[in-house]
């Protein structure tokens, strides 16, 4: 195949360059050969929040925003929400193929092995005031675990990663269930090994003085479905975190807090947490559309609206909405999915959200389905991190293991001042501060 070539006249020397097109992508490292003269640095690429800018190679998520397509290794997410568990899609995101019945019977196991926190991080979970978010918990918590697993630094080390990884997944609903135990003052569950992983995180939430938790399937089956549906979504805000992070060759626990950090905002996974609220302040379908016409006024967002990358239907939203069904079959119908349907209608119908291509996403359904679960709005996001923990694993390594990714370190375009002469304390006059602008 002929080689693509982007070729580029720069004015300022008339000096022609021609750069490599690889991928449909330019390496912005290429541009630094274009020089304005001698000693001049070379040309940078500007793109604040990566508006346009890969960061890596990954084999792991495919994304079509426009065509509203998510795939995980090449498979489409409705056929994984559909046909697999949980641990088999976490199995095929991080190895990049579906396991055997003994390979993932292994990864179950292994995964069910790590599933018990050390009492003393028990310890420090109680630690925590009673009304504590359970986000800030869990984040703290999962950073916490650097301290429990020295061994967790040797992450160079395939046999070492392998181990942290399975101890996460294995862990995160643990301290998840520990976090929402706490917040209502109820002793701690311990896991129970012949549970699924979303029924035994069902146990460890809900299990009260009956000896044995049973879940009730289909609740256990549309859970495991939101976490596959979450399990990934490439280079989200989050992900590039851990990527960052884990750059500096920092343990995978604290990249994996850091990672939860930043799914806590709330245009990231806060988001449901922020759709539920939004809905208690609609309170009525006959609200909604004055709701509408505030956000259009400017006045804050549509939450769990608009998506970077998705401009068409986020199709996770529609698996939640199908799951959210069945789940209302065992649950009763929660009341704001009638406000929540509404307000999709509306604002699909209309100018404003059709002209800035803005559809529902993830969040807007998950929290009704959540709520309808048992859960309070604040448990959401860490429902989110579970899954999530399993992607943001799968990025950490395919970043390690990458021989083109260095220690992440974005460039600048400094808009300071130039040298200036300091000034005594006694001659200096009160100025504007940028911190206050
Ligand atoms: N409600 C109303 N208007 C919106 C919304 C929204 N939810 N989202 C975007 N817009 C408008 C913006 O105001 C902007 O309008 P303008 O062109 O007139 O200035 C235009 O649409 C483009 O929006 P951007 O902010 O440039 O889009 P960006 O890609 O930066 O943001 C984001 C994406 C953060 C998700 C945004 O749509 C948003 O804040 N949504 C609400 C929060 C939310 O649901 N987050 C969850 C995302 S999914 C996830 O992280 C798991």
């Amino acid at each position: 195949m002929e080689k693509e070539v982007l070729s580029i006249l720069d004015m300022r020397t008339n000096a022609p360059y021609d750069i490599p097109i690889e991928n449909g992508a330019v390496r912005a490292s290429d541009l630094r050969r274009m020089k304005a003269g001698p000693g001049d640095f070379g040309l940078m690429s500007y793109d604040p929040a990566f508006l346009n800018t890969a960061s890596c190679q990954s084999a792991i998520t495919f994304i079509d925003g426009d065509k509203g397509i998510l795939r995980y290794r090449g498979y489409p997410i409705e056929q994984l929400a559909e046909k697999c568990t949980f641990l088999e899609v976490a199995y095929l995101i991080l190895n990049g193929e579906l396991p055997t019945e003994l390979q993932l019977k292994n990864f179950v196991g292994a995964v069910t092995h790590h599933t018990m926190l050390h009492e003393t991080t028990k310890t420090f979970l109680t630690g925590f005031r009673h009304d504590a978010h359970p986000m800030g918990m869990f984040i703290s918590t999962v950073a916490a675990l650097s301290t429990v697993y020295p061994d967790a630094k040797n992450v160079l080390d395939p046999e070492a990663r392998k181990l942290q990884i399975q101890r996460l997944i294995g862990k995160v609903p643990t301290i998840a269930a520990y976090t929402y135990r706490h917040s209502l003052g109820y002793p701690y569950i311990y896991p129970d090994d012949d549970l699924s992983y979303t029924e035994n995180f069902m146990n460890m939430l809900w299990k009260m003085v009956e000896p044995k938790y049973r879940a009730n399937p289909v609740l256990a089956r549309a859970l495991d479905i939101l976490f596959i549906l979450h399990a990934d979504h490439e280079q989200n805000c989050s992900a590039n975190v851990m990527r960052a992070v884990g750059s500096s060759q920092a343990d995978p626990f604290v990249c994996t807090a850091a990672a939860a950090a930043a799914l806590s905002g709330p245009l990231h996974g806060g988001a449901n947490e922020e759709v539920l609220k939004m809905l208690d302040e609609i309170g009525s379908k006959e609200n909604v559309r004055g709701y509408v016409d505030k956000i259009k006024a400017g006045h804050g967002k549509l939450m769990g609206f608009g998506h970077r990358i998705y401009k068409n239907y986020d199709p996770r939203a529609r698996i939640i909405k199908w799951a959210a069904d069945q789940v209302f079959v065992a649950t009763g119908r929660n009341p704001k999915l009638d406000i929540a349907l509404e307000l999709e209608k509306i604002a699909l119908e209309d100018e404003y959200f059709i002209k800035r291509k803005l559809y529902p996403n993830v969040d807007f359904y998950s929290g009704i389905i959540y709520q309808a679960l048992g859960f309070k709005p604040e448990m959401f996001t860490v429902l989110f991190a579970i899954p999530r923990t399993v992607g943001w694993l799968a990025q950490w390594q395919e970043m390690i293991q990458d021989p083109e990714q260095k220690i992440a370190r974005p460039r600048q375009l400094y808009t300071g001042y130039d040298v200036r002469e300091f000034v005594p304390i006694e001659q200096r006059e009160v100025r504007a501060t940028s911190a206050t602008r």
